[in-house]
């Protein structure tokens, strides 16, 4: 079922999540996330998105000759998540997010991770990643300790309305 999706203000944003223990109950929480992003065509959600406060995040790039420029993200089911940065090496790129439609920011994130977590059936998996993959992560897990992306920009005449920003461009999906 399509959920409605929470907007930066609303006060559920900012909250903590808390860890999945009982993975029989995910079943229509994910059915709920992966409808909501395939209706916004988005690039990742996170539960508490859809005011669901759980360490749950799902995301996916499929490769699109829209967006050359874009790497391509496995479609991934993330839960309880835990990043472990590889450097100190920050790398700042465009983000926009479901819950702050139509703008954009420049966020500095890490280049390169490591993470690790569970699977919609409860098994641990780890991925090494870097640049685009390495920055959707980010953006999700802090989604789970109440952080919107707009907190992380350095330089706020980088954070704006996609029309004045972008004008006449089509942009790649929001996460
Ligand atoms: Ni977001």
């Amino acid at each position: 079922m399509i959920r409605p999706v929470l907007r930066m203000g609303d006060p559920r944003l900012w909250q903590k999540s808390r860890p999945v223990e009982n993975f029989g109950d995910l079943k229509g929480l994910l059915v709920d996330m992966r409808d909501t992003m395939a209706h916004l065509n988005g690039a990742g959600l996170a539960a508490p998105q859809i005011g669901v406060p759980l360490r749950v995040v799902i995301f996916g790039v499929t490769a699109n000759p829209r967006y050359p420029d874009i790497e391509p993200v496995p479609d991934t089911v993330l839960i309880n998540p835990v990043l472990t940065p590889l450097s100190d090496e920050m790398e700042e790129g465009w983000e926009g997010c479901l819950s702050v439609p139509g703008m954009r920011g420049w966020v500095p994130r890490y280049r390169r991770l490591m993470y690790s977590g569970l699977d919609e059936h409860g098994s641990k998996f780890e991925r090494t990643v870097d640049g685009f993959h390495a920055r959707v992560v980010q953006h999700e897990v802090d989604h789970l300790d109440g952080v919107l992306y707009p907190m992380r920009i350095r330089d706020l005449t980088k954070f704006g309305f996609n029309e004045e920003l972008f004008p006449g461009a089509s942009l790649p999906p929001e996460d």
